[in-house]
């Protein structure tokens, strides 16, 4: 699905689905939703916001303006989330992985969750395939400061492995608030876990990955997760559909596509 939603609606879709899901987690008796987000008020969350115009070079990413009205920051869903306990890893993480970056990004990466370096710094996408990500972020002509990268889960999975559904659920509503505080243009999915989950499917990502799906009301790429580029190499087959997915990502933010060789 080729999704090309204008900045306003993009606002009001993610803000309706985030108004009703939590609804329906407070229905069901979630606790650590603050209260006001789900009265009138929520409404002032995601107003509106005046952009400003694209600088010539198209090279810069995210320094919006913004109007000065009401609008949840990312520190007070940080303030929120607190020593979270609200599933098993939260005991046994060192350091709760918020997210880092432009608070106003245009682009945000999510990936699956910290691993042991990332638990250990408290920040995302620090190690090795941390930095498969700045790579490409560079490659793009961008730099890690002008994006904005989270995971699906905020502490680190036990053995390292994939977060599973009762980690996820108590973390996405605090997701949905960081995006819905960003309000990205495009968000991209690292590997097949995120993808799977935040579009709940279970196709693979090479079917998922090299279109753009619907996430709320704003385009979602999926392409490969940089530690998969780290076992397949830098002129893989999966580099290359990387760099596919992120000239359609950059395309659609309207920014200039670095010319890449590929090497036969
Ligand atoms: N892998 C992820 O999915 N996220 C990180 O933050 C680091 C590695």
């Amino acid at each position: 699905m080729n999704v090309h939603p204008t900045r306003h609606s993009t606002r009001s879709h993610l803000f309706a689905s985030l108004t009703a899901y939590l609804q329906d987690l407070q229905e069901s008796g979630l606790d650590g939703i603050p209260v006001e987000l789900t009265t009138p008020a929520m409404t002032d969350i995601a107003p509106q916001r005046s952009v400003a115009p694209k600088p010539a070079t198209g090279a810069v990413m995210g320094d919006r303006q913004s109007t000065p009205e009401k609008h949840e920051t990312l520190e007070q869903i940080k303030k929120d989330l607190g020593e979270c306990q609200r599933c098993k890893p939260g005991a046994t993480r060192k350091n709760l992985v918020f997210g880092a970056g432009n608070p106003k990004a245009r682009l945000v990466f999510v990936g699956e969750g910290p691993g042991a370096d990332e638990d250990a710094q408290g920040e995302p996408f620090v190690g090795e395939a941390g930095i498969m990500l700045n790579r490409i972020i560079v490659a793009m002509g961008l730099k890690r400061e002008d994006v904005y990268i989270c995971n699906v889960v905020k502490c680190q999975p036990p053995q390292n492995r994939s977060p599973e559904s009762d980690e996820v659920s108590p973390c996405m509503p605090f997701l949905l608030r960081q995006l819905a505080s960003i309000k990205p243009e495009v968000i991209v999915a690292l590997g097949t876990s995120t993808a799977q989950t935040l579009l709940q499917t279970k196709a693979p990502i090479s079917k998922l990955r090299g279109k753009f799906h619907d996430f709320h009301g704003i385009p979602l790429m999926p392409t490969y997760h940089p530690s998969d580029l780290l076992r397949t190499g830098g002129n893989s087959d999966s580099f290359w559909s990387v760099w596919d997915d992120m000239i359609q990502v950059l395309q659609l933010l309207k920014l200039p596509v670095p010319d890449k060789n590929r090497k036969k």
